[in-house]
């Protein structure tokens, strides 16, 4: 077993809630055993200039008392540099300097799948190291921590959206993060009761979006003793069409790992819906109807978007991502201890810490479509005609652990 007398400790990607949690787990664990740990500051970049640093921050018990676990964000800082990309041949030469200069013997990284990619790369050039996964995207294989909270502040945004929605009896169209899957969307958008969830796994007909939103949009204008309505769709950023096409600004240049930025599917989804409003004869009817329209004025009920952008993953931490960080965080010291460079840790129940190669774990996870339909029966338009939900029954056996 490797002697380890000092942990490193870097976050990395883009920020989210819970990694607090993870920085916190980490010190307190390593300071129990008797193990230093410091902050590597500013994600890869930090790593790549550790030997330029005059010093490093202990996590040490006052320290570590400063730092509130349910604040999202991170006191590590972050950047999206990947260390393969850097160009300077001597990278890789420059960062076990800044180790050897600090007495770093192994680091605890916490990202996404572009993070957990260097955590393999460093691994396999000799430095001990160990992933917690976060993503506030949850396209790991493995639950990561920044999920549950941009969930939780979806469904809050888009929930109380609804107010303003209702006083204008407007059509509001909710862009979210999430990149190239939509667990976010999904779940933020369930728990927002939203009218229509778009995803990335489920091209777009913005026909049956259109059929779904004026059906359902008209009754609830319509059954109201005020004539108020709003009607709610959360949109993943990575959606595409029915072509396959993907719906985001291409004149927005990559991040610095290299990726598309994917804003702007909002703002076309709201276009769809206006084309659509503008030529349909029923409208002018269903507006004349419920006393709204104006001649030249208000001819058409107006379609908003909203776009949240990184206040989903700022702000507070859930509860469940202080309690995933904390506990992974302190799990990564006892892989360290076990030798297990290179992994992740997939999750701690009771006793048993489990984890499995970072190679595997950032393998994209998408949503699971088979569970869209039990939605779509419940009225929820996922911009496709409902499908039937096809069920299995099946019995547990034996113990239920899976309960965080
Ligand atoms: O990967 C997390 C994420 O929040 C994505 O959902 C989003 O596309 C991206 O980061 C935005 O990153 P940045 O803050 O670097 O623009």
């Amino acid at each position: 077993m490797p002697e380890i007398k000092r942990i490193g400790v870097i976050t990395s990607g883009g920020d989210c809630g819970g990694l607090n949690a993870v920085i916190k787990g980490v010190a307190r664990e390593a300071y129990f055993l008797g193990i230093e740990s410091v902050v590597i500051p500013h994600g890869y970049a930090g790593l790549y200039n550790l030997v330029q640093l005059e010093q490093v921050v202990y996590l040490n018990a006052e320290r570590v008392s400063k730092i509130e676990a349910s604040l999202a964000g991170s006191e590590a800082g972050h950047s999206r540099v990947k260390i393969s990309k850097i160009a300077d041949p001597n990278k890789y030469e420059r960062i076990k300097e800044g180790l050897k200069k600090f007495g770093i013997d192994a680091l605890v990284i916490s990202g996404g799948d572009d993070t957990g990619s260097v955590v393999v790369d460093l691994s396999s050039k000799g430095i001990p190291c160990v992933h917690v996964p976060k993503t506030m995207d949850l396209d790991l294989q493995s639950y990561s921590v920044g999920g549950d909270s941009a969930i939780n502040r979806i469904a809050v945004f888009a929930r109380e959206l609804k107010t303003t929605g209702m006083s204008h009896n407007r059509i509001l169209v909710i862009e979210v993060f999430g990149r190239y899957v939509g667990h976010t969307a999904f779940r933020g958008g369930v728990g927002a009761e939203a009218d229509a969830i778009l995803i990335p796994e489920i091209p777009v007909d913005f026909d049956v979006l259109y059929e779904h939103m004026k059906t359902t949009y008209f009754a609830r204008i319509d059954r109201s003793d005020v004539k108020s309505g709003t009607y709610i769709i959360v949109v993943a950023e990575g959606i595409k069409n029915i072509n396959g096409e993907m719906l985001y600004d291409e004149s927005i240049p990559p991040d610095a790992f290299g990726h598309k930025k994917l804003a702007g599917s909002g703002k076309f989804v709201r276009q769809q819906l206006e084309k659509r409003l503008k030529v349909d004869p029923a409208v002018k009817e269903f507006m004349q109807r419920t006393g709204m329209f104006a001649p030249g004025v208000y001819e058409a009920p107006e379609v908003r978007e909203v776009t949240p952008g990184h206040l989903v993953r700022a702000g507070h931490s859930s509860a469940r991502d202080v309690n995933f960080g904390y506990k992974a965080g302190a799990a990564a010291v006892f892989l360290l201890l076990e030798g297990k460079t290179g992994n992740t840790v997939v999750n701690v129940e009771g006793n048993r810490i489990y984890y499995q190669a970072t190679a595997e774990v950032i393998k994209r996870r998408e949503v699971n479509i088979s569970e869209i339909s039990i939605f779509e029966s419940l009225g929820t338009c996922f911009g496709r005609k409902p499908e039937k939900y096809i069920y299995e029954i099946v019995e547990q056996k034996g113990r239920i652990e899976r309960h965080l």
